[in-house]
C-alpha cells in the first residue's frame, strides 16, 4: 500500500503540521509529512529538534484502534534496519533512539491526536547538532546515501515491522540494543541493563531487585 506524501522546503516542524492536518480533519491513513529543513523541530520532552538542510525529517499518520506503548520498539528496528540495508551498524538506546559507535544520528517521537498516530523521525544525513547532553552523528560519516532512497526504505520497512508480533520485534530490539547487560545510569542510580519484557516494559536490576519501567531515560 501507497503513502500520500506531503514535501515541504522549510517549515516549523512536520510533527505539528501532522497535529494540524488531524485537528482540521483532513488527515488520512498512510500520510508522511517530509521538510527539508524545520525552524522548530520537536524533540522528545519538548527539547529542540535542530533541523538544518541535509537531514531527513519526517512523520507518519496512521489510523490506529488503539495506543500501543510497544510501538516505539517497532519504529526502532524498522529505521535500524532501514541502516543496516545502507551497509550501517548502528545499535538502538532504549526506547528508540539510533546510535552508531554511541552516537546518536536518530530520534523518534510518537504522538497521539485523535484516532491517529503520529510517529515523527529524524535522521541526521548530512549534519549532526552539537548538543550538550549527547555524543550525535550523521550518515555521511559511513555512507553516501540519498535522502529519497532513505525515506522509500524506511517506509517499507515501517510496513514491515510495524505489523510484526511483538515477540518477533523485542527479540530483534534486544539483538540491535545498546548498552545490555552493561551498567547504565537511571534515575541518578548505576543499574544493570537487562531488557525489554514482553509487555514492553523496561528492565533493569539494582543487585537482587528488578525494576520495570515505562517512561524513563536513561543513560548508557
Ligand atoms: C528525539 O528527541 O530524539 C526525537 C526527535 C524527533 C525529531 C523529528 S524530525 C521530524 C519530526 N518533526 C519534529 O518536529 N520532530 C520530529
Amino acid at each position: 500500500m501507497s503513502y500520500k506524501l506531503i514535501s515541504f522546503d522549510k517549515i516549523p516542524s512536520t510533527q505539528v503540521y501532522a497535529h494540524e492536518l488531524i485537528a482540521n480533519g483532513v488527515a488520512t491513513d498512510r500520510t508522511v509529512i517530509v521538510a527539508e529543513a524545520q525552524s522548530a523541530g520537536r524533540g522528545r520532552y519538548r527539547r529542540i529538534w535542530v533541523s538544518h538542510h541535509g537531514n531527513l525529517y519526517a512523520s507518519f499518520i496512521y489510523s490506529i484502534d488503539e495506543r500501543d506503548p510497544k510501538l516505539s520498539y517497532a519504529v526502532a528496528v524498522s529505521i535500524a534496519e532501514t541502516l543496516i540495508s545502507f551497509g550501517i551498524s548502528p545499535n538502538i538506546k532504549w526506547p528508540n533512539d539510533i546510535l552508531i559507535n554511541e552516537k546518536k544520528v536518530s530520534g523518534v517521537l510518537i504522538e497521539y491526536a485523535k484516532d491517529f498516530v503520529i510517529i515523527g523521525i529524524g535522521i541526521n544525513i548530512k549534519t549532526n547538532p552539537t548538543v550538550s547532553k549527547y555524543k550525535t552523528d550523521k550518515l555521511d560519516n559511513y555512507v553516501k546515501v540519498s535522502k529519497s532512497e532513505l525515506l522509500s526504505s524506511l517506509m517499507k520497512s515501517l510496513d514491515v515491522w510495524l505489523n510484526r508480533d511483538f515477540s518477533v520485534v523485542r527479540k530483534r530490539w534486544m539483538d540491535l540494543a545498546a548498552g545490555l547487560n552493561k551498567t547504565i545510569t537511571h534515575r541518578g542510580k548505576s543499574v544493570e541493563l537487562i531488557g525489554i519484557n514482553e509487555n514492553g516494559a523496561l528492565v533493569l536490576r539494582n543487585g537482587p531487585e528488578y525494576i520495570m519501567t515505562y517512561g524513563d531515560e536513561i543513560s548508557i
